[in-house]
């Protein structure tokens, strides 16, 4: 099977055949991370750019690796590395890169919908890597290659995600993804952090964070986003913590054997404790572990690649 896809920049516009088609990519992708020489030949040839617009150490790292390990070319560019520091405008931007004829572009942009338009104007696959408040579906998707890994069938489980899903691109394409692969998403964190209308995402809402983890399969914690908050919507970091903060005690009230996911960058003692997140539920460098299959899964598959196929 191939994904008959031009590009990556949600979870919406993915079926859950196409999302089943890229964890089992991804899970065949695991192996070659972890031979002596890491890396096959594959994409030898191709061209990816990595273009982002926002700082980013586990997606830009990851899918750098990713190319690398398939032998792709991979040319990076940021900010204050490209002309538009100088006033060039995002469509002569994806013109100009058009123009080197690469073959995918991962695209991370403060404002939402910029990967979007960069796809309207190149011929190369986008892959959205993080716009704005929008969506992040490389994340979302290895949350669920990671998440399946665990569990098995994503089928009723309960995944309560926590803390600030106003702000959050991530709780945005995990509620989507877990949704679209049967699992009931309940959200939690304070009025001010939880906008109208979430429940379009799929998810149910509660401000009581205990009764959103109680009997949770999976608790996913978010980071208190400071850059994008123009007035602080909590009163003190202490307060947060005690409502909203996943403690040891926490834990114990969802299931045995719970798994503990965060998207990172964390704010340790802050929406996590210490213990919390390098204790034994916790998934969370596994998830980072998995970023580099499932990005590879997306270039191999992008680039016409079917999931029967030989990756070397
Ligand atoms: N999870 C995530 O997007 O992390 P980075 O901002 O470090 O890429």
């Amino acid at each position: 099977m191939q994904l008959r896809k031009k590009d990556i920049l949600d979870i919406e516009s993915l079926t859950v055949d196409e999302i089943n088609l890229i964890l089992d990519t991804a899970e065949g992708m695991k192996e070659i991370s972890e031979r002596p020489i890491k890396k096959v030949p594959t994409l030898r040839g191709k061209t990816i750019i990595l273009f982002f617009h926002e700082p980013s150490t586990r997606t830009k790292v990851s899918f750098d690796i990713a190319a690398k390990r398939l032998s792709a070319d991979c040319i990076s560019i940021s900010a204050s590395s490209s002309s538009m520091v100088k006033g060039e405008t995002l469509i002569d931007t994806a013109r100009n890169l058009e123009a080197m004829n690469p073959d995918i572009i991962v695209m991370r942009h403060s404002s939402g919908g910029a990967p979007n338009l960069m796809a309207r104007h190149v011929k190369a696959s986008v892959i959205n890597g993080g716009d704005g408040m929008h969506a992040h579906p490389t994340q979302a998707l290895l949350d669920l290659m990671s998440a399946r890994e665990k569990l098995g069938d994503l089928g009723g489980k309960r995944i309560a995600i926590i803390g600030d899903i106003a702000h959050s691109r991530v709780a945005r394409s995990n509620a989507v993804g877990f949704s679209k692969m049967g699992a009931h998403v309940v959200f939690s964190g304070p009025p001010t952090m939880i906008p109208k209308g979430v429940e379009t995402y799929g998810a149910d809402v509660t401000y009581d964070m205990d009764e959103a983890i109680r009997g949770a399969d999976i608790i996913m914690m978010l980071r208190i986003q400071k850059e994008r908050q123009e007035n602080f919507l909590f009163s003190t970091v202490r307060e947060y913590s005690r409502y909203y903060g996943l403690s040891e005690k926490r834990v114990n009230m969802a299931k045995k054997d719970v798994l503990i996911m965060h998207p990172g960058p964390m704010n340790r003692g802050v929406e996590i404790s210490e213990a919390v997140a390098d204790g034994p539920y916790s998934i969370i460098l596994e998830q980072v572990t998995n970023g580099v299959a499932l990005r590879m899964a997306l270039f191999y598959l992008l680039a016409g690649g079917s999931r029967d196929g030989d990756t070397h």
